[in-house]
């Protein structure tokens, strides 16, 4: 990796995201999911650039990637920056990823200018956050801020696998002694902060004609499951009025969350899957299980939805004389991003770009878990129409260059704000 431009470095980091978006589970489309094989390929190919910028690498017990560059005075405390490896199905390159890669080829440049930073700095890929597999999400740095529960470990995926299962698997295919609870990387006490660069994943930045800008807020989130449970039968010979339907009520359900949030924007109610049983042209559903995903920038409002959601899914039920099951596999307050870490950033962006922004997030990010542990700051990045969790997914070389030049920047800035 030589880049010596701002322009250069971001053409090199243009290469190592279209590489890294060749690692796929799948031949024709992008999707690494938790723990799969590709997750093991991207760790190793990305593990191979942090060390050529420097980094020490390691994988933890989750599958998150770390590589650390140590300051030269001992006890001096750590900067995490980081995002995820793992992506939806048929995904875009640059979600999670560019803010895995950015500070790699960031920390290159910094090294080559011999700049040396007075802090610690821990570049993270975390090993998931999308929830692809299972029904709840941040699995990679939950465990890597000592926040993965019991309740976590239990959640199953389709096959009836689970989160625990799967990582004591993992873990003892590489070699690892018997798998616990991972222990959190680090205490809040040895902690500066976590920065997590990310495209923007909507049309804001693209509209005000910027290419990046600082995070506010991200929206609280809720994942919930949702089981109806009819009675399978002919479809040749069960008169309607007979029929206990549950992929029918599942329907209704899913038309019921959709006009609710039309009516209370900027709530937001997505089914994004839906599993029907026994799944045969001839047979009524005998059960259907859907995905609920609900977000709010205000959490009461995010609260109110659910409960009225709930409501519905149980008035459905009676009326058809379905069994439903409601159960929620994640539940994430919104989150303040820091204002000290965000005004400073702030002052790189206006600094680079001659004039900043802030906006509220209302995708998740790696942010939500870590504010638990150390204050948290985000750049956004624009991405071409606001297009994301799709392979169309673009961000110009002008703009990774900016992004580039202001995690720099920042990069100064905090440790000039350091007591000497
Ligand atoms: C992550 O991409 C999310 O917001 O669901
Ligand atoms: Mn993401
Ligand atoms: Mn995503």
């Amino acid at each position: 990796m030589k880049q010596d431009s701002p322009d250069s470095a971001a053409l090199a980091l243009d290469k190592l995201i279209r590489e890294l978006g060749r690692v796929s589970d799948e031949k024709a489309r992008l999707t690494r999911t938790f723990l799969s094989g590709a997750m093991g390929r991207a760790n190793r190919l990305v593990g191979g650039w942090m060390r050529e910028a420097g980094l020490a690498v390691r994988v933890d017990a989750l599958g998150n990637l770390i590589g650390r560059i140590e300051a030269r005075r001992p006890g001096a405390k750590t900067l995490v920056i980081g995002s995820h490896l793992d992506t939806v199905r048929d995904a875009g390159r640059y979600d999670g990823a560019l803010g895995v890669l950015l500070p790699i080829v960031a920390l290159g440049r910094l090294r080559r200018k011999d700049v040396r930073l007075p802090y610690t700095l821990e570049v993270v890929g975390f090993s998931e956050e999308e929830g692809v597999r299972f029904p709840g999400s941040y699995f990679g740095s939950k465990g890597y801020a000592g926040r993965l529960r019991a309740a976590d470990l239990r959640l199953r995926d389709d096959r009836g696998v689970s989160v625990g299962e799967c990582l004591r698997e993992w873990n003892g295919r590489h070699g690892r002694r018997a798998w616990e609870a991972p222990e959190r990387a680090h205490s809040a006490r040895e902690l500066l902060g976590y920065l997590e660069v990310h495209i923007e994943q909507g049309p804001v930045l693209e509209d005000r004609g910027l290419s990046c800008c600082v995070v506010s807020a991200i929206a609280g989130q809720t994942r919930a499951r949702i089981e109806f449970l009819g009675g399978a039968g002919h479809a040749g010979t069960t008169p309607m009025a007979l029929r206990r339907d549950a992929l029918a009520g599942a329907a209704e359900f899913v038309l019921a969350a959709e006009s609710l949030a039309r009516r209370r924007a900027p709530l937001v109610a997505t089914v994004g899957r839906l599993a029907v049983m026994p799944g045969a042209t001839n047979v009524i559903a005998g059960a259907a299980e859907l995905s609920l995903d609900v977000r709010h920038p205000r959490d009461r409002s995010r609260l109110d939805a659910l409960r009225i959601l709930r409501t519905a899914a149980e008035r459905i039920a009676r009326r058809r004389r379905l069994a439903v099951s409601f159960r929620v596999a994640q539940d994430n307050p919104s989150v303040a991003c820091s204002a000290g870490l965000t005004a400073l950033l702030a002052q790189s962006v206006r600094a680079k770009l001659g004039r900043s922004l802030r906006i509220p997030s209302g995708a998740g990010h790696d942010a939500v878990v870590l504010s638990s542990l150390t204050p948290v700051a985000m750049l956004f990045v624009r991405c071409r129409a606001g297009v994301s969790h799709h392979p169309e997914e673009r961000v110009e070389i002008g703009d990774l260059a900016a992004a580039l030049a202001i995690v720099e920047d920042f990069l100064v800035r905090l440790a000039h704000r350091m007591p000497k």
